[in-house]
């Protein structure tokens, strides 16, 4: 059957990074009859440029019928002056909300090739593979009231309000315990249910939802601030770490941290199943943005988002085998040291966007 891919390439090195991996969705429907059908549009300074909208209705609705969207990066300095509902970001964040994207996955894999080249100690970070599972709809980025008020004293006030519904709870770790168990089948869930009710809430509906579903995956309960701790101290204790949208903002830039370039990290963001299908909307993206500092000499590291589309291949189409071959493409070839130059090594070679892509793709 076939699958829908749309591709939103965006800005800047977003460009280059999905040239690589239209390179490897070629192949695959030349050489393993993958069956991918592919569109393309417009997102970010590209499509304000071409439209003056971050995202035409056009591509949003073809985002929406797709099976998965391939997303590159977006912004530069070009649109830092453009009005504020249209800038570059603005399209990535239509994105998340049309499609209900309540599931952000970030995975921190640690390479072995890159584990001694790591600021903290290589034993901790060798062959680290943890999934951090953040909600990304929900809490206190959008819970209302949201406000500065005037206390008429010379003081103010700054309000924000995290609220979680018993719903936005049991959904998103449903995505936890789900995942866990094609892993290690190991999740731990963190809050902070010492002070805040919505934590208790978490707590409560993690561990129902557990008891009722998920029985066979084994479940910790960490409190936020300890589990921080522990990621930096001891990361290869867990698996599937699942939290509210604040903390794994937080906890998933210090789990990337643990594994070396932002042009290494990979991420998901995923809906609800479709009620007739079961299938999942879903839209996948390396985690750096478009960055004009290297945009158009050739020279970005494209891992990130080969490696998106490895995750796209696993969780929207079930494709695992074809997932683990092109991680293990994007591991030999590190293992052999061919590099871009923000993961460049004593003894490694550099090479250009192209050459590591046609490294793996080769693999
Ligand atoms: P950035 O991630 O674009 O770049 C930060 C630094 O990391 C730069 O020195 C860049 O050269 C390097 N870098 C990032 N990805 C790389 C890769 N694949 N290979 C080699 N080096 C890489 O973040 P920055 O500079 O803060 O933002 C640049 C623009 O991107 C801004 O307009 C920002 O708003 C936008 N942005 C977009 C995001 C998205 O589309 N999801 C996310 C973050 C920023
Ligand atoms: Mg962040």
């Amino acid at each position: 059957m076939a699958k829908h891919l749309f591709l939103l390439p965006g800005d800047g090195i977003g460009q280059e990074a999905m040239g690589e991996v239209r390179k490897i969705i070629a192949h695959m429907n030349d050489a393993m009859s993958a069956d991918f059908v592919t569109d393309e549009g417009l997102v970010g300074g590209c499509a304000y440029d071409a439209h003056g909208a971050a995202i035409s209705d056009a591509d949003m609705e073809k985002a929406m019928a797709a099976d998965a969207v391939l997303f590159g990066a977006v912004g530069g300095p070009k649109w830092d002056s453009v009005p504020y509902e249209v800038r570059p970001e603005a399209g990535l964040l239509r994105l998340r909300k049309d499609m209900e994207l309540f599931a952000n996955l970030r995975p921190a894999i640690c390479y072995p090739a890159l584990a001694a080249a790591s600021s903290l100690k290589p034993e901790l970070v060798d062959g680290l593979d943890i999934l951090i599972i953040r909600e990304l709809t929900g809490g206190v980025y959008f819970g209302e009231p949201k406000e500065i008020i005037d206390l008429g004293n010379g003081q103010k006030r700054g309000i924000d309000t995290q609220i979680y519904d018993t719903y936005e709870i049991e959904r998103i770790a449903g995505v936890a315990f789900e995942l866990a168990r094609t892993r290690k089948n190991a999740v731990c869930s963190m809050e902070k249910r010492n002070v805040m009710k919505s934590g208790v809430l978490w707590n409560q509906v993690v561990t129902e939802i557990h008891k009722a579903k998920y029985s066979d995956v084994k479940l910790d309960h960490m409190l936020a601030d300890a589990g921080g701790m522990q990621l930096v101290r001891a990361p290869k204790q867990f698996d599937v770490i699942v939290t509210d949208n604040l903390f794994g903002d937080m906890l998933s830039d210090v789990a990337a941290m643990l594994t070396g370039s932002l042009g290494m990290l990979p991420s998901a963001s995923l809906g609800a199943p479709d009620g007739k299908t079961g299938k999942r909307k879903a839209l996948y993206e390396p985690v750096h943005g478009s960055a004009p500092d290297i945009a158009g000499k050739g020279i970005a590291n494209p891992i990130a988002m080969i490696a998106s589309f490895a995750m796209c291949l696993r969780y929207s189409f079930n494709m695992i085998t074809e997932a683990d071959n092109l991680e293990k493409a994007i591991a030999t070839v590190l293992d052999q040291g061919i590099r871009t130059g923000d993961i460049m090594a004593d003894g490694c070679r550099q090479v250009g966007t192209g050459d590591i892509g046609d490294a793996i793709l080769k693999e």
